[in-house]
């Protein structure tokens, strides 16, 4: 007689080892006091300036009477803290001029969390039909990739690469390959782009809306790097809000990722039904991000953190990181960096590699330093691409003196992990 599984279809579907798993995996191991270098994970950097809010912030709950004992003590509502929602949703109307309310909003327990419930509630069979969810622009989020309950829910198209100067690259939305299968409910993109830093062009997001309106789809942005928190863009980027639109924010890039704090924006009966698996699923959010930053929101200090301190230490972060790896590979390899115009990642392209992504991630794990191999960035990928499997997404949040000692070890182990140019 067969022996029963040990678990259902979709629990060995949501349980299986996946990219995301790997990566929390090394994160934790870096948290643990681990010896490897950790330009794997996406953890946001520890700013003094920020540190020195959310511990001021922190008191000042202590010390105001029954804020503290609220805010560990009761259940809120699925959707969110009413006070944060209200702040959150006034900053938006105040700050890109959107028509949007607490109605359109709802909190999660980070925009991980988000997203599928998000993916799953548009996306996937319905009736006889799919409804398919859209990536534009590979490569994007790791982390999307094995959240669709019903596998065949994700499409992902492959990116244009535009050579820039000796160096450099970027990917462009290829607009003539872009056919959206009819059944497509969602066109979703992170913006930044995480793994590349890229920032998607105003014009290209407008081109997105027109054409999720013409399928009567969503276009959803996750703002994780962006706009409103922590606002790390380096290029004047505007924020569309209509009908066909759905956002995705985070306070975890801020530096708050263990308040595990996401929200959604998007139009009314869809963020409700959102709450209401919410419910389902964990009753209610955690609400020491939401208590922590609404007074900040209200009185204009958070933003005046990410335009002041956060953005231009990214900034220079990126700099001095791109100028450390290439100064650290052989100046006779083939190799470029992907503009950096957000985010907190370096994306090399290694052209003349001659192992796998995987491989190569292996050899500089045994070496000491923790990479994120560049083809586990394509959710929904059904063709062959062999570049994302040339590609490794570096992080630089981590400090100096690390990203230096990364770039060594990058510049020892890269050049004989790939073919030489005569
Ligand atoms: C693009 C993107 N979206 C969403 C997330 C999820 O973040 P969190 O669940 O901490 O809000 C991340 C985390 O790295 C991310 O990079």
């Amino acid at each position: 007689m067969m022996k029963d599984p040990l678990f259902s279809d979709i629990g060995s579907r949501l349980s299986a080892r996946s990219g995301i798993n790997e990566l929390m995996e090394d994160l934790g191991e870096a948290v643990a006091g681990g010896h490897r270098i950790q330009m794997g994970g996406g953890n946001p950097a520890h700013i003094p300036e920020s540190e020195a809010l959310w511990r001021e912030r922190w008191l000042e709950m202590g010390e105001t009477p029954g804020q503290l004992e609220s805010t560990l003590g009761d259940y809120d509502g699925p959707r969110g803290k009413i006070q944060f929602l209200e702040a959150f949703s006034e900053h938006l109307r105040n700050a890109f001029d959107w028509e949007i309310g607490p109605e359109n909003l709802a909190v999660f327990s980070g925009s991980q969390t988000a997203m599928f419930l998000l993916f799953n509630l548009i996306g996937g069979q319905c009736g006889a039909r799919r409804r398919r969810v859209v990536f534009p622009l590979l490569p994007d989020y790791i982390g999307y990739g094995d959240q669709a309950i019903d596998p065949g829910t994700f499409l992902g198209v492959p990116g244009a690469i535009e050579l820039r100067g000796e160096r450099g690259m970027k990917y462009r939305i290829d607009f003539d390959r872009l056919r959206l299968p009819e059944d497509t409910a969602m066109l979703c993109l992170s913006r930044p782009t995480n793994p590349t830093g890229n920032v998607v062009s105003d014009e290209e997001m407008r081109q997105l809306e027109v054409l999720a309106q013409k399928s009567d789809a969503y276009l959803v942005t996750d703002n994780a790097y962006g706009m409103p928190f922590p606002g790390v863009i380096h290029r004047p980027a505007a924020a569309l809000w209509t009908p066909h639109t759905i956002h995705a924010f985070s306070l975890s890039k801020l530096g708050l990722p263990g308040t595990r704090t996401g929200i959604l924006a998007a139009p009314a009966p869809i963020a409700a039904a959102l709450a209401r698996m919410n419910a389902n699923l964990a009753l209610a959010n955690p609400s020491v991000g939401q208590a922590l930053v609404t007074p900040l929101i209200r009185s204009g200090r958070l933003q005046a953190l990410c335009r002041e301190a956060i953005r231009p230490y990214y900034a220079r972060r990126a700099a001095h990181a791109a100028a450390t790896v290439k100064a650290a590979l052989p100046s006779g390899m083939d190799f470029r960096l992907h503009e950096n115009e957000g985010a907190f990642f370096l994306w090399l392209w290694l052209p003349e590699l001659k192992v796998s992504a995987s491989e190569a991630y292996m050899e500089l794990k045994r070496e000491g330093l923790l990479v994120i191999p560049g083809d586990r960035f394509t959710p929904g990928l059904r063709e062959k691409w062999d570049h994302p499997g040339q590609c490794l997404r570096l992080s630089f949040g981590i400090p100096e003196d690390q990203v230096e000692r990364g770039a060594a070890i990058l510049g020892r182990v890269v050049p004989r992990l790939c073919r030489q140019i005569p």
